[in-house]
């Protein structure tokens, strides 16, 4: 059974599970290839309009990477593993559709900096978020330290990766490292958020993603203008038609993402 599933479910929604249970789903070299050939699938398929990811086995979304696996790298290996593992991150980051990570149970190390990658985190009651790494005697190496400083702010990434410490649900929540607590069913929390993304117009979707993304490190006079240029670029699109058409005929915007 491969170590990362591809589940396409109605209405352009991906599934994608890291399916290692019986080691909490730690990240290993065989979840960064599973997770590279998902990313390679996904991201030339553009009926996608978002997809959200999961663990399997109720226990935790990912505990890690894996540290039995791990242990005996040499330091040139340990880079190469810290390298691929950026890469895919990153891959995850950069996927034109919206990404919702849903968390049960823990995302610690780099299941927290995988998590970061998304664009949204749903956190169920149970979440578990921490960076470690320190306790084993390491640092974060899947950009750990800098997804969640900018996430954050120093103050609190420092006590969180100095310490290693765990945090549930509500504080993670506090400290705005997710985007909603769920009370209930995580999964199914971020699979309806999922669809409501998907009902909206698709191209504005993905340009309002970039628009944060790839502007967010700028000063605000160049984010902004580089905002007011994918604005207008919606205009020259069929979705910006028909949605501002379908709210003055009081009717619901039919998308085609063109
Ligand atoms: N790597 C490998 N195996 C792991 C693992 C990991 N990160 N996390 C859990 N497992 C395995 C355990 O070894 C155990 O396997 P066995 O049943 O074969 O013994 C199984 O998953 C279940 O785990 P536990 O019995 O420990 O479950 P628990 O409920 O008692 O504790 C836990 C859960 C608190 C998450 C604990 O497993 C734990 O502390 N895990 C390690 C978390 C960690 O340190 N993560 C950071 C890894 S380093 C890293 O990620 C570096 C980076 O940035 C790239």
């Amino acid at each position: 059974m491969s170590s990362v599933l591809l589940e396409r479910r109605e209405g352009g929604i991906a599934l994608i599970t890291i399916n290692r249970p019986k080691a909490l789903n730690a990240i290993d070299i065989t979840v960064i290839d599973g997770l590279e050939t998902v990313i390679n699938t996904l991201s030339s398929d553009t009926s996608i309009r978002a997809a959200v990811m999961c663990g399997a086995g109720g226990k935790a979304f990912v505990a890690g990477a894996d540290i039995a696996w791990m242990r005996d790298l040499t330091p040139i290996q340990a880079e190469t593993f810290a390298g691929r593992g950026q890469a895919v991150i990153d891959r995850i980051a950069s996927l034109p559709f919206p990404v919702i990570a849903a968390v049960g149970g823990f995302a610690l190390g780099g299941g927290c900096e995988l998590a970061m990658a998304t664009d949204m985190i749903f956190a169920g009651p149970d979440a578990k978020f921490g960076q470690p790494e320190v306790k084993l005697g390491v640092i974060p190496g899947f950009a750990g330290t800098q997804r969640l400083v900018r996430r954050v702010g120093s103050a609190i990434a420092l006590d969180l990766c100095l310490t290693g410490r765990m945090i549930g649900a509500d504080e993670a929540f506090t400290i705005g490292l997710v985007s909603r607590v769920v009370e209930g069913d995580v999964l199914e929390a971020a699979l309806k958020a999922a669809g409501k993304i998907a009902r909206n117009g698709p191209v504005a979707v993905r340009l309002c993603k970039r628009a944060i993304h790839e502007n967010m490190d700028s000063d605000l006079k160049s984010a902004a203008a580089a905002e007011r240029s994918l604005f207008g670029l919606c205009f020259a699109t069929s979705d910006q038609t028909e949605g501002m058409a379908a709210f003055v005929e009081k009717r619901k915007a039919s998308f085609t993402g063109e």
